[in-house]
């Protein structure tokens, strides 16, 4: 079946579905976007992620151009249309059409694009195993907390991680005290330490805040585990007992190889792993089963 997109009022075939060239998201990347999976009927964290949607929209002085009421009806309408139980929904706005100036055109009315895919989820075999991923330095801009369209540094960094057949790059920004990781590419990085607190990156600037790792260390919270959302560095993450990302669409991964070497024994560890079969439960996933022996 043909995919169909939402451009601006309207449903078209993906491949019929265009934006003008003098699009600013395509001229300046001059947009934002979101991402939200659907499971069973239902659209997970959709409050969080309208919420971050809202504050990269006020980041940029956009307007949503459409009310939260009616986004809702087009986000549903749009999965409808490709009948798809399990999706990924993603939504984009942009500044609008003008002649290409740099400063913010008078009176241009923003658009939307909503498209769904089929929702791909890390395979068993990716669970119970782990992913690898690499350090690679942190080139992006000093706003990481905008959900922006602008992602060059992100995709070159992912192009890289790929090259290295691995999953994942994650960004190592010089701080104040020394080099530390911030994320991912496209996911939160995370470790449980060489003590056993479980450390994230702080929700400064240099991150984007995920809706995931929000949900996580409310678990991790409730789970009781040890945690400070402290920045670690690659020497900490080198030493580190365990160490996982999150996303949309990764859930909680295990990372079980960093630049080639394993973390800890090269497999999954608790902490992780009860961290993903409550994560899993939250989104209406089975957990885990039982480590193969
Ligand atoms: N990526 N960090 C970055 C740089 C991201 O792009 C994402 C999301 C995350 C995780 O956020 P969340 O938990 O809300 O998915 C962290 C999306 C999925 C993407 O670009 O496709």
């Amino acid at each position: 079946m043909a995919r169909i997109a939402y451009v601006d009022g309207r449903y078209l075939p993906l491949r019929a579905a265009t934006v003008p060239v003098e699009d600013r998201g395509f001229q300046f990347a001059d947009g934002i976007y979101e991402v939200v999976k659907r499971i069973g009927g239902r659209l997970i964290d959709a409050d969080r992620h309208l919420a971050r949607l809202r504050r990269s929209l006020a980041a940029l002085r956009i307007d949503l151009p459409v009310s939260d009421a009616a986004l809702h009806r087009i986000v549903k309408q749009t999965i409808a249309r490709n009948a798809l139980a399990d999706a990924l929904v993603y939504l984009q706005v942009s500044r609008g059409t003008a002649p290409r100036n740099h400063p913010f055109p008078a009176d241009t009315r923003p658009s939307l694009v909503v498209t769904v895919r089929r929702l791909k989820l890390p395979t068993e075999a990716e669970r119970q195993k782990g992913c690898a991923v690499i350090t690679h330095p942190d080139e992006r801009w000093a706003r990481c907390d905008i959900k922006s369209t602008g992602l060059l540094a992100n995709v070159l960094a992912k192009q890289a991680a790929q090259e290295a057949g691995c999953r994942e790059a994650w960004l190592v920004a010089s701080g104040p005290a020394g080099d530390v990781i911030t994320e991912g590419s496209s996911t939160n990085a995370w470790i449980v330490d060489e003590h056993g607190v479980l450390r994230t990156h702080p929700a400064t600037q240099r991150i984007l805040g995920g809706v995931t790792r929000s949900v996580v260390l409310e678990q991790a919270r409730e789970l009781g585990i040890p945690l400070a959302e402290r920045a670690f560095s690659p020497a900490e993450l080198a030493r580190a007992r365990e160490a996982f990302l999150t996303s949309a669409t990764s859930l909680v991964l295990p990372v079980t190889s960093v630049d080639g070497r394993p973390v800890a024994n090269g497999m999954p560890g608790d902490t992780t792993r009860r961290l993903m079969d409550r994560y899993a439960a939250h989104c209406g996933l089975p957990a885990e089963p039982p480590v193969r022996g």
